[in-house]
C-alpha cells in the first residue's frame, strides 16, 4: 500500500468510519445525505458525533465509490455488498461497480474490492480509479 493509499478512522459511539481519500470521487452524497457529521470545509470533516451510529452506516452505505466503509465492536465492514456485480456508467464520469470484485494489476497482484469506481475520462491520477478529475476537465461521455 503506498502512502496515499491510506485509512483515516473516525472512532464514534458504536462505529468508527473508514476513509480513504485516495477512492473519493466528490460526489458528495455523504455531505448532502447527513450534512451534520460529513463537513468538508471542517478540519476533522467527518463528525461522527452528531448521529446515530445507524444513521452513519446507512449513509456509509450509500458512498458509491467505497471511500467510506465502516466497522463496529466485533465486526469490520467495508461497505460490503455480497451478491452478484453490477456495473453503471455514469454519464460524463466514472464506472461504478458494485462488487465483489477482484481487480487484476499490470504487475500480477490482485485487489479484492466491495465497489469501486473506474475512470472512464483518462485524467485521474489514481487510475484505474476515478479520483474526480472528470469534473475539472469537463469530460463528456
Ligand atoms: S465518494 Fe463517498 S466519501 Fe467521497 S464524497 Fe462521495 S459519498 Fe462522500
Ligand atoms: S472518470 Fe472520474 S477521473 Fe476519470
Amino acid at each position: 500500500m503506498s502512502a496515499k493509499e491510506k485509512t483515516v478512522e473516525y472512532e464514534g459511539d458504536g462505529v468508527t468510519v473508514l476513509w480513504k481519500p485516495h477512492l473519493c470521487i466528490h460526489s458528495e452524497y455523504c455531505v448532502n445525505g447527513l450534512p451534520e457529521v460529513f463537513k468538508p470545509k471542517e478540519r476533522r470533516w467527518i463528525q461522527t458525533e452528531h448521529a446515530s451510529a445507524e444513521a452513519i452506516i446507512k449513509q456509509v452505505k450509500q458512498c458509491p465509490s467505497g471511500a467510506l466503509g465502516y466497522k463496529t465492536e466485533g465486526m469490520s465492514e467495508s461497505n460490503q455488498n455480497k451478491g452478484s456485480t453490477q456495473l453503471t456508467v455514469l454519464e460524463n464520469g466514472p464506472l461504478m461497480c458494485e462488487g465483489p470484485i477482484t481487480i487484476k494489476k499490470p504487475d500480477g497482484s490482485t485487489e479484492e474490492k466491495a465497489k469501486a469506481a473506474f475512470c472512464r475520462c483518462g485524467a485521474s491520477s489514481n487510475k484505474p480509479f476515478c479520483d474526480g478529475s472528470h469534473s475539472k476537465i469537463d469530460f463528456k461521455g
